[in-house]
């Protein structure tokens, strides 16, 4: 999709952070954007915001838990755009603990926000993009599904594995139909996905992808984005230098596996 002027544009978590970043950049080139959001007060800032700069932003209340907000929204964006064209899954939540500690309700909640939440946003929407033979969706997974630097957060890299894993497998399906798909897989990032975190057992000290990474603003990545819709590229890393750490992991998992171990041992 070269060109995302007067496009129409749904952003999952659009009230903060990526999806925000996300909102001001797609506004800023012309498209108009649905903010969907559960939380309909930065929902409605930030379709006030995007809308200042001169594109149709409108706030929608969604929690990605209910398929029928999906399908509202969808409703609701086809009455007031006329037309859908880019679908950006971009909610996720953190619980943390010891693998032992975070209880099986607790993955249940993660895997339906982090997961399933793309399987009811496909359910909405792929028919209509099929049906066009166009359009472009964007998959917010995360360095913690690529691979494996930290153990206090598995319900969050476990799902985070399984949107990459749907993605790219759903790129084999709609590139050949003539819609786009882009996993996008940040690593640090200067948001508020603090807030959403529960902690499990005793606290546990986070670890990130890689001490030398510097923490993006989202605005930085809402342009990545932009520009993977435009270029139609699948895999979006945020932090390219982390490619390395996939070449190295491919090449022979286990010194890998070895070396990332006794990285943490060496910390703890
Ligand atoms: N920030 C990082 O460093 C980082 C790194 C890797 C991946 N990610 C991923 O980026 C995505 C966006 O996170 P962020 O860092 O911008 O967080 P954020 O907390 O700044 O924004 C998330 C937004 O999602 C909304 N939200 C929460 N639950 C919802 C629900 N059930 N339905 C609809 N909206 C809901 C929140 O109200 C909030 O506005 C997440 O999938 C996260 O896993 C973030």
């Amino acid at each position: 999709m070269r060109d995302v002027a007067g496009k129409a544009a749904l952003i999952t978590g659009g009230g903060s952070g990526i999806g925000r970043g996300t909102v001001l950049a797609l506004a800023g080139a012309g498209a108009h954007v649905a903010v969907a959001d559960i939380d309909a007060g930065r929902a409605g800032e930030v379709a006030t915001e995007g809308s200042a700069r001169g594109a149709d932003c409108i706030p929608v209340t969604l929690d990605v838990n209910r398929q029928e907000d999906f399908d509202a929204a969808r409703d609701v964006m086809l009455e007031r755009f006329g037309r859908i064209d880019i679908v950006m899954n971009n909610v996720g939540l953190i619980a943390a603990g010891l693998p032992e500690h975070i209880p099986l309700s607790e993955w249940e909640r993660i895997v339906s926000t982090n997961l399933l939440s793309v399987v009811r946003s496909n359910a909405a929407f792929l028919p209509l993009l099929l049906e066009q033979g166009s359009g472009h969706i964007v998959n917010t997974a995360s360095t913690a599904g690529l691979f494996a630097y930290a153990y206090e957060r598995l319900p969050y890299s476990a799902t985070k594995a399984g949107v990459i894993a749907m993605s790219e497998a759903l790129a084999l399906y709609l590139r050949p139909r003539g819609v786009g798909i882009t996993c996008l897989c940040p690593g640090p990032v200067m948001t508020n996905i603090g807030e959403g975190f529960k902690m499990w057992g005793p606290p546990v000290r986070m670890r990130g992808p890689g001490k030398d990474l510097a923490p993006l603003a989202p605005e930085v990545v809402g342009e990545q984005v932009l520009d993977a819709i435009r270029t139609d590229r699948f895999l979006l890393l945020t932090h390219p230098e982390l490619q390395e750490v996939l070449i190295a992991r491919a090449r022979d998992p286990e010194p890998w596996l070895a070396g990332q171990i006794a990285d943490i041992s060496s910390e703890s």
